[in-house]
């Protein structure tokens, strides 16, 4: 184990929110999406990443039907005071076609879906209870009507929304405040710098980066989806790691590379030391999530919370995201992009 320091401290949601550590780690790998994972390493990794002060955890009840949220019980179980638990309902895998999305946000379902969390997560209270994707038959105000009731009943203590617009958070934050906006966001998708980063700032959400290794690439541990990915992993859907456009996204990744071998760091290390620095130029409060089943690669991970990078080593990443080719979805309709 290396001597890595602990991550430093925020706060979600605004000042009086809890304290987490300004970098969360993403749990959906270790049940979901990415192909088979070593469980007692998994197990091992959430508990290094506690050590080094990384205390936002997060999953979904869509990440393998419920699955990741029974495997965190164990480990939430044994630090429930030390940790902030966040989880998200609206999304199921299409029972009969595993690469189909049903998004539902009617209030019977929300309801459902928080009991569930509830119970397969062994506690009383989620801390950060996510809509994962929106469901446009159904206002924004609504849903977050009924998150709200999930927060008068105890049993959710904040409220975030995942892939939500600049002007959906906007409605949102004016039922009941909104504490998290979870969002894609990395040197190779920056699309919520438009619209969505703007009303994070405004409303005083933080601004929690999903996939801010760009599920991998970034790290330039794979470079095309079909050649090095086992047959499950969803990544071999993604537009942009496959076929052509995988092949060129891999050369955008030399200034990352230069950047890593001037500063003696990981190219992961350089993606993540971006996304905080560039929060601090949008005023915005931002907690990255990389996931993570490995205790290594969570130590490096953390080691990027301290990393600053100059302003010549981020004017030769800016023109990154503009040249990368192929979507961060193959169907764009459930981002925020989608519908902005
Ligand atoms: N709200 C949403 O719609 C949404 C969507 C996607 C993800 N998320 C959340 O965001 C979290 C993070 O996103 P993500 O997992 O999609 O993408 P990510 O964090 O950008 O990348 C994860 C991938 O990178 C690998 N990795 C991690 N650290 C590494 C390192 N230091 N060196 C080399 N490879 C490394 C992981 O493999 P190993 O596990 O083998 O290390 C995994 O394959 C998820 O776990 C999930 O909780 C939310």
């Amino acid at each position: 184990m290396t001597n890595t320091p602990r991550v430093p401290t925020t706060r979600l949601g605004g000042p009086t929110g809890p304290e987490i550590g300004v970098q969360g780690l993403g749990c959906m790998g270790m049940s979901f999406a990415y192909g088979p994972t070593d469980a007692g390493e998994a197990r091992a990794t959430l508990e290094r990443a506690l050590e080094l002060g990384v205390t936002l955890y997060d999953t979904a009840d869509a990440y393998a039907n419920g699955e990741n949220e029974e495997f965190l019980a164990p480990f939430v179980a044994a630090h429930r005071d030390e940790i902030t638990l966040a989880t998200k309902f609206a999304l199921t895998v299409d029972p009969e076609d595993s690469t189909r999305r049903i998004i539902r946000n009617d209030p019977a379902h929300i309801r459902a879906c928080a009991d569930d969390s509830l119970r397969r997560l062994g506690v009383d209270v989620i801390d950060l209870y996510y809509m994962h994707r929106r469901d446009v038959n159904v206002p924004i105000e609504e849903t977050v009507g009924v998150m709200a009731e999930l927060v008068a009943a105890g049993k959710v203590k904040q409220l975030g929304l995942s892939e939500v617009t600049g002007p959906e958070l906007r409605a949102a934050h004016a039922v009941h405040p909104i504490a998290a906006v979870q969002s894609e966001w990395s040197l190779f998708s920056r699309d919520i710098e438009a619209g969505v980063v703007p009303a994070v700032a405004e409303t005083g959400a933080t601004l929690v980066a999903y996939s801010p290794l760009g599920r991998g690439f970034l790290t330039g541990s794979f470079t095309s989806a079909e050649k090095d990915l086992t047959e499950g992993d969803f990544r071999r859907r993604q537009p942009r790691f496959t076929g052509d456009n995988a092949q060129h996204n891999t050369t955008l990744l030399d200034p990352v590379r230069e950047v890593a071998r001037a500063r003696g760091v990981t190219l992961g290390q350089v993606a993540l030391a971006w996304v905080q620095q560039r929060a601090r130029v949008h005023g915005v409060s931002v907690v990255p999530i990389p996931g993570t089943s490995r205790r290594t690669r969570v130590e490096e991970n953390a080691a990027a919370a301290h990393l600053l990078l100059s302003a010549d080593e981020l004017a030769l990443l800016e023109p990154i995201a503009g040249q990368v080719r192929g979507g961060r979805y193959a169907d764009m309709a459930f981002t925020s992009a989608g519908r902005e």
